[in-house]
C-alpha cells in the first residue's frame, strides 16, 4: 500500500488570540512547555505518516522551518508551503496537491491536540478507501465546530459548520483522512458567507455520495482545539497534569520518531546532544538511557508509551 501523506495546516491569523498573535503565529505559541505545532506533528508521526507538508502564513513560515527543519534528523520528510491568505481549510489540499501526488492524505489542523490511545487512527489508515474518514468527539457546546448528526443506527446524516443550534453534541475533530482525488473536490468548493471555503462543505460532498466514514471517539481520547485563550490554558493545564503525573511527555516529535522506528537511537542521541539544557532535553536523555537497556531496538509502532504522545 502506498504511504499516506500528511498535511499540517498552521495558517490563519489567530485573531481570537490578539494581541498574543500580533507578531507570532498561533501554532508557534506554547502549550505548557512545547510549541503548539509539536502536538499535531507528533500525532501524524504516531499515525504512521512520515512525509508531511507544513502550510503556514508567509510571515510564520521562516520560523516554522527554523523550528522543525527538513525532518531528516528524525527520519521523516518535512516540506513547507505558504498560504498567502486564510481562504479556508480545504485550500491546504489544493496547495498540497503536488506534494500529495494522488496518494491518500491525512490533514491535521495545527491548533488541534489529540491525546490517548491512537488505535482508531491506525485502523482508519488500514481501511483502504478512496473516500473520506472524519472523527467526531462529544463536547458540551458544539456550536463552535463542525457538527455531525447521526441517525438511530449510528449513520451520519448531516454535517453543519458552527450551527447556532447544533443537532448533536458531536463535534468534528480537525483531523481528516482523504482519498487521492480530494484536491479536485476542494477546487469545486465555493466560498461560504464568511468568504472561506469550508472543510464541512468538502466533507458533505463525501457524505452525499455515501463515501464518508464518521468514526466516533470515545472517552479514551482527549481532544482540544486551541483557538481561544481559554482553550489554550485548558490544553496547557491538561498537558501539565498528565506529564507531571506520569513523568512521560506528550507531543515530542523526537520521541515519536524514535519509537516509531523512523530514526535510530544514534540519531536521537545526536538530536538531543544539540539541544539546550532544559527539562525537555532531560526527559529525552531519560528516553535514551532507558532505550540502552531495552533490547532489541523497537520496531515501528511496537514501543510502550508510543501512544498518547
Ligand atoms: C475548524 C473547522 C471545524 C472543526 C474545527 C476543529 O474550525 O471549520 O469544522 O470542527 O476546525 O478544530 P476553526 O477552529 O478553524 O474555526
Amino acid at each position: 500500500m502506498r504511504p499516506v501523506k500528511g498535511i499540517l495546516l498552521a495558517g490563519g491569523r489567530g485573531t481570537r488570540l490578539y494581541p498574543v498573535t500580533r507578531v507570532i503565529g498561533k501554532q508557534l505559541l506554547p502549550i505548557y512547555n512545547k510549541p503548539m505545532i509539536y502536538y499535531p506533528l507528533t500525532i501524524l508521526l504516531l499515525a504512521g505518516v512520515r512525509e508531511i507538508l507544513i502550510i503556514s502564513t508567509p510571515d510564520d513560515l521562516p520560523a516554522m522551518r527554523l523550528l522543525l527543519g527538513d525532518g531528516s534528523a528524525w527520519g521523516i520528510r518535512l516540506e513547507y508551503a505558504a498560504q498567502a491568505e486564510p481562504k479556508g481549510i480545504p485550500e491546504a489540499l489544493i496547495i498540497g496537491a503536488d506534494f500529495v501526488a494522488g496518494d491518500r492524505v491525512m490533514l491535521m489542523l495545527g491548533d488541534n491536540l489529540v491525546y490517548g490511545q491512537l488505535e482508531f487512527l491506525r485502523e482508519a489508515m488500514q481501511r483502504s478507501t478512496d473516500g473520506a474518514t472524519i472523527f467526531a468527539y462529544q463536547v458540551s457546546d458544539a456550536s463552535q465546530y463542525g457538527v455531525v448528526e447521526f441517525d438511530r443506527h449510528g449513520a451520519a446524516i448531516s454535517l453543519e459548520e458552527k450551527p447556532q443550534r447544533p443537532r448533536s453534541s458531536w463535534a468534528v475533530v480537525g483531523l481528516y483522512l482523504y482519498g487521492g482525488d480530494v484536491a479536485d473536490r476542494a477546487r469545486r468548493l465555493r466560498p461560504s458567507a464568511r468568504g472561506e471555503i469550508e472543510i464541512t462543505d468538502l466533507n458533505r460532498m463525501y457524505l452525499d455520495e455515501g463515501r464518508l466514514q464518521v468514526q466516533r471517539l470515545g472517552r479514551g481520547v482527549a481532544w482540544f482545539d486551541t483557538g481561544t485563550s481559554e482553550n489554550l490554558l485548558e490544553a496547557a493545564n491538561f498537558v501539565r497534569a498528565v506529564e507531571t503525573r506520569q513523568g512521560l511527555i506528550i507531543g515530542s516529535p523526537e520521541e515519536a520518531a524514535y519509537r516509531m522506528g523512523y530514526c535510530t537511537l544514534k540519531d536521537l542521541e545526536q538530536t538531543v546532544a544539540a539541544m539546550s539544557t532544559s527539562a525537555y532535553r532531560t526527559y529525552l536523555e531519560r528516553v535514551l538511557h532507558e532505550a540502552h537497556w531495552e533490547s532489541p531496538a523497537p520496531t515501528p509502532g511496537s514501543a510502550p508509551g508510543g501512544d498518547g504522545a
